[in-house]
């Protein structure tokens, strides 16, 4: 037996010696070539199962797919020779890098393969780098993309810097987000999160790693930004920082008309508010259902309030009542304008007279609201249980339609456990040459279904109303797309695309040849799913 061999087998006791033909050859009965616990990174390779059981399910906890091994590189430079081992091995095998797998339907899983826990880059040194720019250039941040946004909050914050858009939950990976687009209240000012990278580190699916931005390697940066992982795999991204606040005055109105309520959000993200608006919109539906103070509306209302709000809903037929959330950031030196500010705002609205509450909070406290939501939903047992979550981009045209179809219509006897989100971002802050798909028209809105299965058949039940909304959608012509996208044919990952798809195609071929790359996607067939169909 070839030494290298003898190695691997230590290293792999799944790896067979069989006589082939009068030679001795290394069968891995897992089905990874042996010689992949030969390379430098085996001793970074795991493969008992306590390792490979961690990374067979997600967030969503609905999808199970088990790798064989589990890489917990050092270096971008170890992911590297892994991809590159996979791409020249005669039967490639797939690859997903995982951030903190808080994906809901698979995508960050590796069937048969290997995936790599991007989170074991996190504490290398220098992961986060600050560049406070100075009277010509511009500020910006360099983090691995295995670093979570809270943490890219936290390091810029000492220069009294922080990037411009967030998601609603900072706990999960800067990369993670990146290839999907990170989308949240200030996205309809600055755009989605990869409307504000300049610049990026990736590994191709050949094994490459290359440096790409605007400028160089154009057409890698635009494809790996709300590149569903399929392109390469980001192991550093630079981004735009402005000046951070301190302190942020946070708002929700009620509104029970749909009409008013969407009317007020698009003057709120329009350009003339842009200017002089709130700095952060977005928006949340309660269905007709007792209002409780449940953990998902954060400890925003007092119990008189939520007692008023019961009454408010009881006053209408459909029980459905819309809030507008608002952010007003201000410092020391703008403290004594905010309420004017607010007030100038407010008074251009339409809401429910006397449904206006407010708090003021520290930056940090209103970005990492979800965190406190967390908290308490593990508390009781309601954060690890499956999450059967679609999110939808809703033309502005046919944003009412939606809500007569499945807000009042497909959900009318629903009572769900979660949240759901309804907020317009402005298509113009999207960049076309990139992955991501954005909603039609020029404003679109993003609807969120963020519900949660808490009792054992609910997963079968949300995932036939989720169906029910499809089909809606679908028969009246609406025109969703969905965010965090999930399909299972190509047909409709063509339709998804769009005019997109032939270069989605094209740069595919280009950068993950093999299809090893993020296969939980189901975008491409991968080396494994072809491995299984012709066995
Ligand atoms: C509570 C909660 C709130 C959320 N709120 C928002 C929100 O407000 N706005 C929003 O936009 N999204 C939101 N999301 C969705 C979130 O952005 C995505 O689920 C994201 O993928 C999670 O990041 P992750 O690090 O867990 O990625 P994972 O689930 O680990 O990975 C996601 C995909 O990206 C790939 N990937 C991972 N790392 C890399 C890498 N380094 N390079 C290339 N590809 C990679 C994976 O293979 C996988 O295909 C929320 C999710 C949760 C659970
Ligand atoms: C796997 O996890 C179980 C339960 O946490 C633990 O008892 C066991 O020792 C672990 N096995 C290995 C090989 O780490
Ligand atoms: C931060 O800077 C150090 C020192 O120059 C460098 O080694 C490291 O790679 C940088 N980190 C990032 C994420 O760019
Ligand atoms: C709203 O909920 C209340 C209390 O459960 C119920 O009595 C009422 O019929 C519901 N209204 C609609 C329109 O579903
Ligand atoms: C807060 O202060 C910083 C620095 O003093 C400034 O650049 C920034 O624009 C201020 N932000 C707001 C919202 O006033």
């Amino acid at each position: 037996m070839p030494r290298r061999c003898l190695i691997a087998f230590m290293a792999m006791a799944s790896c067979l010696s069989v006589v082939v033909s009068g030679h001795l050859r290394q069968i891995p009965a897992g089905g990874l070539p042996c010689e992949l616990f030969a390379l430098g990174i085996a001793t970074k390779l795991r493969v008992g199962s306590n390792s490979t059981a961690k990374a067979s399910s997600d967030f969503g906890r609905m999808v199970t797919a088990a790798p064989e091994a589990v890489l917990h590189p050092s270096t971008p430079a170890d992911i590297a020779e892994l991809v590159r081992f996979s791409a020249s091995s005669p039967s490639p095998f797939p690859v997903a890098p995982r951030g903190q797998g808080h994906s809901a339907r698979g995508q960050s899983l590796a069937g048969g393969g290997v995936v790599v826990d991007m989170r074991a880059l996190a504490s290398r040194c220098g992961h986060v780098n600050v560049s406070a720019g100075g009277a010509t250039a511009s500020p910006y941040v360099d983090a691995g993309g295995e670093q979570l946004w809270a943490d890219v909050l936290r390091a810029t914050l000492e220069h009294g810097l922080a990037p411009r858009v967030w998601t609603d939950y900072l706990h999960i990976t800067v990369a993670g987000t990146l290839s999907n687009a990170g989308i949240g209240g200030q996205a309809f000012r600055h755009g989605p999160q990869i409307s504000n990278v300049l610049e990026l580190d990736v590994i191709t699916g050949n094994g490459d790693m290359v440096t790409c931005s605007r400028d160089k390697d154009a057409d890698l940066f635009f494809a790996v930004l709300g590149g569903l992982g399929q392109f390469g795999i980001i192991t550093r991204a630079r981004i735009g920082l402005e000046p951070a606040p301190k302190r942020v005055r946070w708002v929700r109105i009620a509104y029970s008309d749909v009409a008013t309520f969407t009317r007020d959000q698009e003057l709120l993200i329009s350009k003339q508010a842009r200017e002089a608006g709130f700095d952060y919109v977005e928006g949340q539906v309660q269905l007709n259902r007792t209002l409780t103070e449940g953990p998902e509306s954060t400890p925003f209302f007092s119990s008189t309030d939520i007692g008023r709000l019961a009454g408010l809903a009881s006053k209408y037929m459909t029980g459905t009542i819309y809030f507008i959330e608002g952010a007003i950031y201000y410092n020391e030196s703008t403290a004594i304008s905010v309420d004017q500010k607010l007030r100038s705002v407010l008074d251009q609205l339409n809401f429910e007279k006397d449904f206006l509450f407010t708090k003021d909070v520290s930056y940090v406290q209103f970005l990492d609201r979800v965190r406190e939501e967390e908290r308490v939903l593990r508390s009781i047992g309601l954060w690890d249980v499956p999450h059967p979550w679609l999110n939808l981009f809703v033309p502005r045209s046919r944003i009412l339609d939606f809500d007569a179809g499945v807000l009042k219509g497909v959900f009318a006897d629903a009572n769900p456990v979660g949240v759901i989100l309804m907020y317009p971002m402005n298509r113009d802050m999207w960049d076309d040459r990139m992955t991501a798909v954005a909603g039609d028209d020029d404003v679109f809105y993003l609807v969120g279904l963020l519900r949660s299965a808490v009792v054992a058949d609910d997963v079968e039940q949300l995932e036939r109303e989720n169906e029910a909304v499809l089909a809606f959608c679908v028969n009246e012509g609406i025109g969703c797309k969905q965010y965090l996208p999930h399909y299972v044919s190509r047909d409709e990952w063509q339709r998804h695309f769009g005019d997109k798809w032939s270069r989605v195609a094209e740069l595919k071929a280009k950068y993950d040849p093999h299809g090893i790359l993020s296969p939980g996607q189901k975008i491409f067939s991968s080396p494994a799913s072809m491995a299984l169909a012709t066995m």
